[in-house]
């Protein structure tokens, strides 16, 4: 094991409804406290890198389908510069790090490695889901409270040269491959979505959109084909205007917004693990609390 010292890492993040966008700046905030330099890159349409001498890139993204996001492998190809650095990948999933979610970095570690980086680290973090079934509030608050000290664990074994790379079964690759069809699933329920009337044209879609997939049309939103899926227009439209047309079961329907969740669970007791995640569907958050 080598001190790799890392001194300027780049962020480069890709989060639909925030929960990856508060994973990179829980990174942010521990590499700066080390007095490393941090460059943040969010991942979004149209927003181009910018040449710079880091010497570690950290990606992050929200696994969709036992895979990345469409624009993350994008970026990769088209937008990140050939480099031979290091860099490490943290997937940021709802149901953590069992099967078949364990093949959801190898597409994007081959596409990195193919760019001339050298993936020394990969790992998984757990956030409260945000589609088909909701994460139980009292589970759902422990994960963002556990995560300062799993970014914390992550950084030190980054910064001692910690090495660390996964060899997922042949089914979970099988499965990851499967998930690719989300990709085409998720052009359909772009162009679907449904505006209803308490849209009073305010633009926030649009502006938001991190595929830029809206245009606003005689005032009223207009979807394209590059839908990601990513919910962020549907659970943070601040006139709750939007609804899924297809694929309706992918959307909670409590919403998902992990402030309010931070207010409705202030000064709640936190109770046992054990006692908040039973079933199969819940046994890879429960390994990811319990597990130092
Ligand atoms: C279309 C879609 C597919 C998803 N697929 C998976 C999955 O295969 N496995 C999983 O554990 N979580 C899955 N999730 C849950 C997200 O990975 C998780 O909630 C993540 O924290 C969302 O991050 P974000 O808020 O930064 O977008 C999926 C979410 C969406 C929207």
């Amino acid at each position: 094991m080598e001190n790799p010292n890392f001194s300027k890492v780049r962020i480069a993040y890709f989060s639909g409804t925030g929960s990856t966008s508060r994973v990179a700046t829980a990174f942010e905030r521990e590499l700066a406290g080390r007095g490393v330099s941090v460059l943040m890159s969010e991942i979004r349409a149209g927003f181009p890198l910018s040449e710079d001498n880091e010497d570690l890139l950290l990606l992050l993204f929200p696994v969709h389908a036992f895979n990345a996001p469409e624009i993350v492998y994008n970026w990769i190809d088209r937008t990140l510069y050939e480099k031979s650095i290091s860099a490490a990948v943290i997937s940021v999933s709802g149901g953590g790090e069992l099967s078949p979610n364990t093949a959801c970095r190898l597409n994007s570690i081959h596409r990195l490695e193919k760019k001339g980086y050298s993936v020394v680290y990969e790992k998984m973090l757990v956030m409260p889901s945000n589609c088909f079934v909701k994460t139980d509030d009292r589970l759902a608050i422990r994960l963002l409270r556990v995560l300062p000290s799993k970014v914390k664990c992550i950084t030190d074994d980054l910064m001692r040269g910690v090495v660390h790379r996964t060899t997922p079964k042949f089914i979970d690759r099988v499965f990851s491959r499967v998930g690719e069809f989300e990709k085409r699933g998720a052009k359909a329920f772009g162009e679907n979505i449904q505006v209803n009337n308490n849209c009073n044209a305010c633009g926030w879609c649009k502006r938001s959109c991190p595929a830029n997939n809206i245009s606003m049309l005689n005032n009223r939103p207009m979807f394209g084909v590059e839908c990601l899926l990513c919910l962020k227009c549907i659970y943070g439209c601040p006139n709750k205007a939007l609804e899924a047309g297809t694929l309706k079961f992918t959307i909670l329907k409590e919403g998902y917004d992990l402030n309010a969740l931070e207010k409705r669970m202030e000064g709640v007791e936190l109770a046992p693990v054990e006692d908040l995640a039973k079933s199969y569907l819940w046994k890879g958050v429960k390994k990811y609390l319990l597990e130092d």
